[in-house]
């Protein structure tokens, strides 16, 4: 869908280049995150592709077209454009900012009017802020109607510089769910900007990582990047966790889960005892096969056996879904040392920490 070739960019005066040679190819439908320390070209790529800034030499493709031999304002009705800082126009209402590209295209009032209420609905925009000012609006509601005004004519290429970047971190987990919720319904072919890796890794279909000078250091799945770092200088911007990281990626799902040790509550302190051993834990669960209520020390459960015992809850009531990075969350910060995985009501089963283990080293 994009394709970039030997792409450089030398700024008149500066001694080296922003971009420099820069090869790379995006597929149709698919979102690739450029990220890398500040300086490094990730805004002067983004903006050869949409040309506002022209290349010193080398190509770009969309396509399988030359951008240079597209007129500019075809091209950017093909492109929608998140800008860094979002750069909505201030004297003009959100209605009015969103409007943008479809009044430069001529669109009647009521097509317009028509589209605009779409979007405000897909980017989960609350209507009233329609007829209030950029300033009167929250960070996060900015951010939304940025990507809102960059959908506006549907185009089939996203661009997006930083479109999370000037908002707090809960919000901005909550925008990356949306944005990757909404590629899902759009599959839209992105080209997203941002100075965090975690950011990239959770958004990317494919990952670039720039060093200072544009440089291309790697290329890759976040799977492929987190196994097997190409240098030194991607290892040291994975960070020390790497490992970590690498489970946010993996799914319980992918893990032989272990069985947990439930006893009914009609059990004798015996048999919870027996149970409790033949797992190698200090506690059982309290349940049957449909339904299991919590959890309870076995030192704590009475002669009279568990049908009198309290249970505490399982605090974190993981899926099959969750990833690893969650699960060893959930091991860490849990009495019982292991994750305990349901499906609606039902136990199925145990992650431990060694479990976690062997799926790091492989
Ligand atoms: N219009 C410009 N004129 C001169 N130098 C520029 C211009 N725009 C960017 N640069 C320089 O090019 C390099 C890359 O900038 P940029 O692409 O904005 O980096 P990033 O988005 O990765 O932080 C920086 O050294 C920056 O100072
Ligand atoms: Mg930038």
């Amino acid at each position: 869908m994009i394709d970039l070739e030997d792409l450089t960019k030398a700024f008149p005066g500066a001694e080296t280049p922003a971009v420099d040679r820069l090869n790379l190819h995006i597929d149709a439908g698919e979102i690739v995150v450029f990220v890398g320390p500040s300086g490094c070209g990730k805004t002067t790529t983004l903006k050869m592709i949409n040309r506002l800034i022209e290349p010193t030499s080398g190509t770009i493709s969309i396509e399988g077209r030359n951008v240079e031999s597209v007129p500019v304002h075809e091209l950017r009705r093909r492109i929608g454009y998140v800008i860094q800082q979002i750069g909505l126009f201030p004297h003009r209402t959100i209605r009015q900012n969103i409007a943008t590209v479809p009044g430069l295209l001529d669109w009647d009032k009521a097509r317009i009017n028509e589209r605009v209420d779409e979007l405000t609905d897909l980017v989960a925009l609350d209507p009233e802020m329609l007829d209030r000012y950029p300033a009167e609006l929250s960070g996060g509601q900015r951010q939304r109607v940025g990507v809102a005004r960059a959908l506006a004519a549907d185009p089939p290429v996203m661009l997006m510089d930083e479109p999370f970047g000037a908002v707090d971190p809960i919000v901005r987990a909550h925008l990356q769910d949306e944005l990757l919720s909404l590629q899902q319904r759009l599959h839209k072919t992105i080209a997203l900007v941002t100075h965090d890796i975690d950011e990239a890794i959770k958004l990317g279909d494919r990952v670039a990582i720039l060093s200072e000078g544009g440089h291309l250091e790697q290329y890759g799945s976040p799977a492929e990047i987190l196994r097997e770092p190409a240098n030194p200088f991607v290892a040291d911007f994975l960070g020390t966790d790497r490992g970590i990281k690498r489970l946010s990626l993996i799914p319980i799902s992918d893990l032989d889960l272990e069985a947990g040790p439930v006893v009914d509550r009609s059990a004798s302190h015996a048999e919870a005892v027996a149970t409790a051993l033949e797992y190698g834990t200090d506690w059982v669960a309290v349940g049957d096969d449909s339904l299991v209520e919590g959890w309870t020390r076995v030192a704590e459960i009475p002669a009279g056996g568990v049908a009198t015992t309290d249970v505490q809850p399982f605090l974190t009531r993981l899926t099959r879904n969750a990833s690893l990075k969650e699960a060893l969350d959930a091991i860490v910060s849990s009495h019982t040392s292991v994750a305990a995985v349901f499906d609606e009501e039902r136990l199925v089963g145990m992650v431990t920490a060694a479990a976690v283990s062997r799926e790091i080293v492989q």
